[in-house]
């Protein structure tokens, strides 16, 4: 049958297809991106405290993921944003609750161990701030908004979607001899495909490729993102998608996602040592210059907040406030810190973070 983007694609092959999908060149790349995975997990053990790569790591995540969906912030804005500085932009709260949909889907695997539609429906009621179930109707289409024509239409009717949404979730979850990244490639055009929800698919799409790859075993911290390679080649992975509905071509899709995770793994492997460094430069600097104000907590609280306060101080019960104060600015004075008033209220603004992912 001929594929028409107008008509609802009701016709979508259930998962697994049924031509070889593992040639040469894509067994080549996926055990490259497997390899580098592996350093990137094992490098992450040597991080003191990983909870600071993953708060860092998601944010960026965050903040590429909404952008694909030209929901754009920056790295500066969601730092104020966590530190309540007033701000203008509509979206930085949106793609926070993008972060937080990351932790609820890390959280729902540790207790379930399972990649579920209740999972699917969960993380898009978080980022949409609103409940979200399965579409039911003929709802939806991928428009160009810019050239105003439909490109995709995808299956309609309740049933349909949650049938092919049970297919997945038993594709996902079965054991068989595929290469996991060439499953995780497969699994990112069937979700897509479906497009379950009015709203959200691709960043829910998005989010469940960290979790595949936390699933699968391959990784054990949610700390490698492909949205920032999306981003930068967003034709070639529209075009993707397209050409596997289109001509059932999966090669160049599952390469082109394959490239995705072994350079986002890549990014990971620099921005981790250049952390740590930061990291380590900041606590010897604060242990020599101040030893009595220092300890581990703080400047593991200067890389959670780019825009530190004093209330933050106080909160993690780091000092009570005038001590708080005292500490923060005697950061500054040794300009470990960039002291700076917005409003009314003073921040402590750690630019080597900000810099390190600028
Ligand atoms: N031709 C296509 N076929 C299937 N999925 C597509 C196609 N083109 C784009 N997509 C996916 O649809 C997503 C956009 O869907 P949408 O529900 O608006 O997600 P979000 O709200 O997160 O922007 C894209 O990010 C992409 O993953
Ligand atoms: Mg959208």
């Amino acid at each position: 049958m001929t594929w028409d983007p107008l008509k609802p694609y009701n016709d979508l092959p259930d998962l697994r297809p049924t031509q070889d999908i593992e040639t040469r060149a894509v067994l080549k790349l996926a055990a490259n991106a497997r390899e580098i995975i592996a350093k990137v997990d094992g490098f992450s053990y040597s991080v003191p405290n990983p909870l600071i790569l993953i708060d860092t790591l998601s944010l960026q995540e965050a903040k590429d993921s909404c952008e694909i969906e030209n929901i754009v912030t920056s790295t500066d804005e969601l730092f104020k944003e966590l530190a309540q500085v007033d701000n203008t932009n509509p979206y930085t709260k949106e793609v926070l609750k993008y972060r937080q949909a990351v932790y609820e889907g890390c959280e729902y695997l540790e207790r379930n161990n399972v990649l579920s539609t209740s999972l699917f429906c969960q993380l898009a009621s978080t980022i949409k701030g609103v409940e979200m179930s399965v579409r039911k109707g003929l709802d939806t289409k991928i428009q160009d908004t810019f050239r105003k024509i439909t490109l995709y239409t995808p299956p309609a009717g309740e049933n349909i979607v949650t049938n092919k949404l049970t297919n997945l979730e038993r594709f996902i979850h079965k054991k068989d001899d595929l290469d996991p990244l060439v499953k995780l490639a497969l699994i990112h055009y069937q979700f897509e495909a479906i497009h379950p929800f009015t709203d959200g698919n691709g960043r829910v799409g998005r989010i469940l490729n960290i979790l595949y790859l936390i699933q699968s075993g391959l990784l054990h911290k949610p700390i490698i993102y492909l949205s920032k390679y999306i981003i930068e080649n967003k034709n070639e992975y529209y075009d993707g998608l397209r050409s596997v509905t289109q001509n059932h071509s999966y090669e160049p899709w599952v390469i082109f996602m394959l490239k995705s995770i072994e350079s986002g793994a890549n990014d990971t492997y620099k921005l981790l040592s250049d952390l740590k460094s930061a990291i380590d430069f900041i606590d010897s600097s604060v242990k020599q210059k101040l030893p009595k104000l220092y300890s581990r907590e703080l400047i593991e609280l200067l890389f959670k907040h780019a825009y530190c306060k004093i209330q933050f101080l106080v909160d993690n019960n780091i000092a009570k406030r005038q001590t708080a104060s005292e500490y923060l600015n005697a950061l500054a004075d040794i300009k470990i810190l960039n002291k700076i008033k917005i409003g009314r209220n003073i921040y402590f603004v750690n630019n080597i973070l900000l810099e390190l992912l600028s």
